[in-house]
């Protein structure tokens, strides 16, 4: 029996009832594309509606998370995964979860208690220390060692307001070695496998925490996470989940995963998902707006790495992938069975339109970027309306080259173009394209600071090491060989603020790469760079080999604010950070 099997009858025997996976795009909430947490279609519940199926429930939740579509091609990413779930509408609360969890993970899964460790609510403000949890972990054999205490971590909302509440995550040892005595949550060797949430409180927009009319439990565990941990793989798609789909891949390609991993994890990845979205109850079809876009963009984007693959774009390949996902996932989703159909023609139909381009698109993409080392936003869009290239795909492309983009300038193209054409109008092409980008343009101004402040209070010789910019959030890595501080956490958040309200001007200048090296600009792969190189500075606080886009004044920015910083690799740390607009 699978995980998802497994979990569905133990909970089911502790008198919950199984409810089906809610449709991917919300029923009715227009503020999100797709359902991206098992809880979300439960809301209206977790506050206070009577549930027809009773208080206790459980279930597998059908989540797309879109954020890092560009992420997908490591061992970890996946646009669409299952969210196990069981929830008590005021029914059950702390101890009983807990003990139900700790009997399915060490009885029914059978993982040894000592590869187990928790993290516990540690309290802030009116909310106190979430003594319940921590003694019936200590009840159930975890030592003082074993359970931590934090505050940003185990405090669960879905976004800014909503119900929510203290929560206790379920981390696996998945380390070979010997287990620590001492947990650590940062080890990357220790995994988190389950969250259960305590929702007894709902937060406003203006931020006031009230309590919940009754105490829920919300837990949610990851189908493709954990299956890949319990299996003892350090790749996802080298778990039972995928391999049948790898293989699959491999045998139509001719070639090994070893070697192909990311254009084969990409094709499994996006081929799934689409699958998903085009079968799902809500009818999805490949567009240039919303939902339609992103089906889009995965298609696209799998055609893209299958063409690299040198699988013939004539062949059904697609539609062999799709079957083999089809009849797996058929006997849980019974609408994949119900939209077979459906499925594998939205898979002909945009591989058909776009395999027609593709080839041509790529001879002229090579055209674009001979003797630039940046392309404008004129070809951008060249590249989009007339060979069909989700301006993402063409950023893919041009990064793999170490090239730039122009996305403001392909922004008012698109726009000039959506103006003339008087079609799709401006609001849902804000909602899809532009607003993105540009949250996009002043996360990526906003990481300049940070690098920038960084360097002043913590040290000179912090270096970015990376970054991830979605439209929600910023994600910066650095080398720094210590855990920042609370207090060196603030002083850059103030500084970066500082800068911020200053008002200070974006300007850029092209030189030689020697001389913006010379003139101390930071770089951070001086290879990356071609000869001529283009050198962001705000204001005289920081100075960058940038291909941009960025604002044009600091004041555009908003509130800057931090709200994790943790470890990313041995003597590289994270931070993630936001920015309001108050
Ligand atoms: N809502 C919590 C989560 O998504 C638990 O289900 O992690």
């Amino acid at each position: 029996m699978n995980l998802k099997d497994k979990y569905i009858e133990f909970f089911v025997s502790k008198g919950h009832k199984q409810i089906p996976s809610a449709p991917v795009v919300p029923e009715n909430d227009p503020s999100v594309l797709f359902n991206t947490a098992g809880m979300q279609p439960l809301i209206p519940y977790l506050v206070g509606q009577v549930h027809p199926y009773g208080s206790r429930l459980v279930d597998y939740q059908k989540c797309i998370r879109t954020n890092d579509l560009e992420s997908v091609g490591d061992t970890t990413h996946h646009t669409f995964f299952e969210m196990l779930g069981n929830w008590s509408l005021g029914d059950y609360f702390k101890n009983e979860s807990i003990e139900w969890s700790f009997e399915f993970l060490t009885k029914v899964l059978n993982i040894p208690s000592n590869k187990l460790a928790v993290t516990v609510y540690e309290g802030e403000g009116n909310i106190p220390f979430d003594e319940t949890s921590y003694n019936k972990w200590k009840s159930l054999g975890f030592s003082d060692e074993k359970i931590v205490k934090t505050v940003e971590d185990n405090f669960w909302i879905a976004g800014e307001c909503g119900p929510c509440g203290p929560d206790t995550e379920i981390f696996y040892f998945k380390g070979g070695d010997d287990v620590p005595e001492k947990f650590d949550p940062e080890d990357d060797r220790w995994v988190e496998i389950w969250n259960n949430v305590f929702m007894e409180f709902y937060k406003d927009k203006d931020g006031n925490v009230t309590p919940l009319p009754k105490q829920n439990v919300d837990t949610g565990m990851g189908v493709e996470r954990t299956t890949a941990v319990l299996e003892g793989v350090n790749d996802n798609y080298k778990s039972s989940i995928w391999s049948d789909v790898i293989d699959l891949i491999s045998k139509i390609s001719g070639l090994s995963y070893e070697g192909n991993e990311k254009s084969m994890r990409i094709i499994a990845d996006h081929l799934r998902t689409a699958v998903f979205i085009s079968g799902d109850y809500s009818s999805i079809k490949p567009s240039n707006t919303d939902q339609g876009y992103i089906l889009r963009r995965l298609i696209r984007r799998a055609i893209r790495h299958a063409k690299a693959l040198g699988i013939d774009e004539f062949s059904d390949w697609e539609q062999q992938i799709a079957k083999i996902i089809i009849d797996k996932y058929k006997i849980y989703y019974k609408e994949l069975d119900e939209n077979e159909m459906v499925i594998l023609d939205v898979l002909r139909d945009e591989k058909s339109k776009f395999s027609k381009t593709l080839v041509k698109g790529l001879r002229e993409f090579e055209k674009v970027i001979n003797n630039n080392d940046r392309i404008d936003g004129e070809s951008a869009f060249h590249l989009y309306d007339t060979y069909g290239f989700p301006i993402e795909l063409t950023i893919e492309l041009a990064n793999e080259q170490g090239i730039s983009v122009d996305e403001e300038g392909f922004l008012k193209r698109f726009k000039e173009h959506q103006e003339l054409s008087r079609s799709a109008s401006v609001g849902k092409f804000k909602g899809g394209l532009a607003g993105d980008s540009e949250t996009e343009i002043k996360y990526h101004t906003a990481t300049h600071l940070l690098n920038a402040a960084l360097k002043q209070v913590v040290n000179k010789d912090v270096h970015q090491k990376g970054s991830n910019i979605t439209s929600e959030r910023m994600r910066f890595d650095f080398s720094c060989d210590h855990k920042l501080s609370e207090d060196e956490k603030k002083q850059t958040e103030d500084l970066v603020n500082k800068w911020i309200n200053e008002g200070l001007d974006v300007s850029v200048e092209e030189m030689p790469k020697e001389e913006a090296l010379k003139s101390g600009a930071e770089c951070m792969f001086i290879e990356k760079y071609p000869d001529i190189v283009t050198v962001y500075s705000i204001g005289n606080v920081s100075k960058e080999l940038c291909g941009g886009p960025h604002v044009s004044n600091t004041r555009e920015l908003g509130v800057f604010k931090i709200i994790k910083e943790e470890s990313s690799s041995t003597g590289v740390r994270r931070i993630k950070a936001v920015l309001n607009n108050e």
